[in-house]
């Protein structure tokens, strides 16, 4: 049996669940497939998925993974998912399942979003992993936001879930409903849907950088994760086509605070979210995983 695993992880979480996902289908004997999206050369900064998509091996089960940005899976794998090659049961099965990665204040409308665009590409979708993770943007505040998370707490759930899709996969018979119809169901009364990648881009700081204080040492080029930045005469500066996720990985690796970014208002916004909900920054792990049944 073999699965591919695709995901895109920004700034790490996702990758972490994606590697522990893939252990725990070794112990199954499964074969994996792992397909990173993140500062791969087709996609980005240009969004061709296609030759990405060519990759994709024969697999029994297909697991799709990503952040989730302002309430939604992030649109970089939402726009993959709609591009996924139709599912034959042959070369691509039907069978599939998401996990994300979000910090804590919400996962909002990701799993299901991810259950109704692989449904429109021919897959069930028995099971979502949310995981509780470090707010990648809270790295930069004074403000963390799940510091450490995902942790150890997730390999209890990670299990959990894998067994699940061995059952499934490898009975004759489905669950009669995939998981899709308890996921819509859970946000009935989710509050307005934006758009990510209008808010992301309109309302998010543009990068600059002060070339006084930088030292040329490209650690901000190699941790872009969708290849937006690039060198130009020894300096990172800026590529024509703005593939920039905000992620703030420049910001946080740069090592003489030469990349500017005004972090305000982000760090304004999460308290009053977190406040809202009652969590605590750095509490508890409120990682979730759903089954179709
Ligand atoms: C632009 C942006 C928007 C985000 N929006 C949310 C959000 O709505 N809810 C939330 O809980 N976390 C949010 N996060 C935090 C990420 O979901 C979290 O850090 C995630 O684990 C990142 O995954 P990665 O490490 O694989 O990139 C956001 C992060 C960024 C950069
Ligand atoms: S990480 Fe900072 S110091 Fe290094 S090249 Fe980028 S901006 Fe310059
Ligand atoms: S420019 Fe900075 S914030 Fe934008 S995607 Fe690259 S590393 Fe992330």
């Amino acid at each position: 049996m073999k699965v591919a695993i695709i995901y895109f992880s920004p700034c790490g979480s996702t990758r972490k669940v994606a590697n522990l996902i893939s252990d725990e289908f070794s112990k199954h004997n499964w074969e994996i497939q792992m397909l990173d999206m993140t500062k791969d050369k087709n996609i980005f900064p240009n969004g061709n998925v296609d030759k990405f998509l060519e990759g994709i091996e024969t697999h029994d089960l297909l697991l799709v993974g990503g952040p989730i940005y302002i309430d939604q899976l992030h649109y970089n794998v939402l726009n993959l998912i709609k591009k996924l090659p139709q599912a034959d049961g042959i070369k691509y099965s039907k069978d599939a399942a998401v996990f994300t990665t979000f910090g804590k204040i919400t996962s909002g409308v990701g799993s299901s979003q991810a259950a109704i665009a692989l449904k429109l590409t021919g897959r069930n979708n028995w099971a979502a992993l949310e995981v509780d993770s470090e707010h990648c943007i809270a790295r930069n505040t004074p403000y963390h936001i799940s510091t450490g998370l995902p942790g150890e707490e997730v390999i209890t759930l990670v299990a959990e879930l894998v067994s699940y899709l061995v059952k499934v996969v490898s009975s004759e018979s489905r669950p009669i409903d995939d998981v899709e119809s308890k996921l819509v169901g859970r946000f009935d009364d989710f509050p307005h849907l934006t758009d990510e990648q209008v808010v992301t881009k309109s309302s998010f700081p543009k990068i600059k950088f002060n070339y006084d204080l930088c030292k040329k040492c490209l650690l901000c080029v190699k941790k872009c994760p969708v290849n937006y930045l690039v060198v130009k005469d020894g300096y990172p500066t800026v590529s024509p086509i703005d593939s920039c996720v905000h992620c703030t990985n420049c910001l946080y690796y740069c090592p003489t605070g030469a990349v500017i970014m005004d972090m305000n208002y982000q760090e304004t916004f999460y308290r009053k979210k977190l406040k809202e909900q009652k969590l605590e920054p750095d509490g508890p792990s409120i990682s979730k995983l759903i089954l179709a049944d």
